[in-house]
């Protein structure tokens, strides 16, 4: 990796509407060669940070350069430095990969014999090769994203945005798309700026990961040392009746040597797509070692906003059986950061059962970056808490894209 800063962001923010502050103030730099990921949760701000560094929303604060380039000066240089690969699919289902990828080299002005030696080049690089001719419609998911990826490396980018490149994706196709990304990063030196709010993904792939939330950077730093500032182990407990939960979660916020409790819903982290994602990550041998939760923000040369925690002081998920409505939500996890977690693990046995607490299992685990999230921003990245507002905007553009492609 170059020391060469390819992006500098200075106090960059983006206000809608004069009042709607989706970016606040950010700045970073990022390395020529790496790989840097945004991890924050739907509306954190990430696609609009990718939109400023692209030229395509202009900024209401800050500065920015890329590739050298002021982003506001010099907009057409920008545009020829970076390729983009949006969050929505934005490709032509109608015509065939090749067709897709001659369209965009016209656009770019590639002479007709540049055209076709890099469109080859960027199929083989992909493994499209045997399918270029085929209409994208009959691409399955995987191959339509790196077709698109493709696309955005067709006039020889120095910088790659990819946004949520593996979003709704299966497991076995995100590795696919996670070993192109490292593969286009090692052999081609791309420095590459990804969005994600899977922290599997973004530990995987990124050199450094910033983590964005409300529009402004919690923390920033590789992962191996964002985990192990939370020295420490998280021991899991499940538990499905709500009293009981409640119960426990008094129990151990009292002890000493718990440093924290968490609740979360069970449901949300068994069905999520990030759990079974984790899973594959362990049985491909990738560690996940880390430490906790002390003094977040002392270490050195990553950076953390100071955040006290917030505690969840209310379950508002959670509903308690009130005699006539019952209902049945699942079990609930609690979240204990501890001190030397496989030692204390028989004393939290015995406390939960001389509460007459029910275990449903226990588990121990290193904190991974779903625990440094939590850390820093006092809430679970899977609770994926959209506003009505944000919701029925997704809805809006979702509905758009649909009409212009003629479908639904
Ligand atoms: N064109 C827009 N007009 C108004 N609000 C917007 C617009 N684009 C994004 N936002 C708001 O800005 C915030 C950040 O959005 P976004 O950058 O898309 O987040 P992310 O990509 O992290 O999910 C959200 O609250 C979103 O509703
Ligand atoms: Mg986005």
């Amino acid at each position: 990796m170059g020391s060469i800063s390819i992006i500098e962001v200075k106090g960059l923010s983006k206000v809608f509407k004069g009042k709607i502050r989706a970016v606040n103030r950010i700045s970073f730099n990022v390395k020529e060669g790496e790989i840097l990921g945004f991890l924050g949760p739907n509306g954190a701000g990430k696609t609009t940070t990718l939109n400023m560094l692209s030229t395509l929303l202009r900024p209401s604060e800050g500065a920015a350069k890329v590739n050298g380039f002021d982003i506001e000066q010099e907009p057409d240089a920008v545009r020829r430095s970076i390729g983009y690969v949006f969050q929505e699919p934005t490709l032509d289902l109608q015509l065939t990969g090749r067709e897709n990828l001659d369209f965009h080299g016209r656009l770019y002005h590639l002479k007709k014999e540049d055209r076709k030696r890099r469109i080859e080049e960027m199929l083989q690089l992909v493994q499209l090769t045997d399918r270029a001719d085929d209409l994208v419609k009959t691409y399955s998911g995987g191959m339509k994203r790196r077709l698109e990826i493709a696309r955005g490396l067709l006039h020889h980018p120095k910088v790659l945005f990819l946004d949520e490149p593996t979003l709704g994706l299966d497991p076995q196709t995100r590795h696919s798309i996670w070993d192109h990304i490292q593969r286009l990063n090692k052999e081609r030196r791309i420095t590459i700026i990804l969005t994600t709010h899977y922290t599997e993904e973004a530990d995987f792939l990124c050199g450094r990961i910033l983590i964005i939330d409300s529009g402004e950077i919690v923390a920033l730093d590789t992962p191996e040392k964002l985990k192990a500032k939370l020295e420490g182990d998280v021991v899991i407990l499940v538990i499905r009746n709500p009293t009981m939960v409640l119960r426990a979660r008094s129990l151990f916020e009292e002890k000493k040597w718990v440093r924290r409790v968490d609740v979360f819903s069970r449901e949300n982290t068994e069905t999520s797509p990030d759990l079974k994602m984790e899973k594959m990550h362990r049985m491909r041998g990738v560690s996940r070692i880390g430490g906790m939760m002390g003094e977040m923000g002392s270490g050195e040369g990553g950076s953390i906003r100071k955040q006290k925690p917030k505690r969840h002081e209310d379950i508002p998920e959670m509903e308690i059986d009130d005699g006539n409505r019952r209902k049945d939500l699942g079990s609930k996890q609690l979240n204990l950061l501890v001190d030397n977690g496989s030692h204390r693990i028989p004393e939290i046995v015995k406390l939960s059962e001389a509460a007459g607490i029910t275990l449903e299992s226990v588990e121990l685990h290193k904190p991974t970056l779903d625990d440094v999230f939590l850390s820093v921003t006092g809430r679970n990245i899977r609770e994926e808490k959209g506003s009505f507002v944000e919701m029925a905007r997704r809805h809006h553009i979702l509905q758009q894209a649909r009409g212009k492609r003629g479908v639904g």
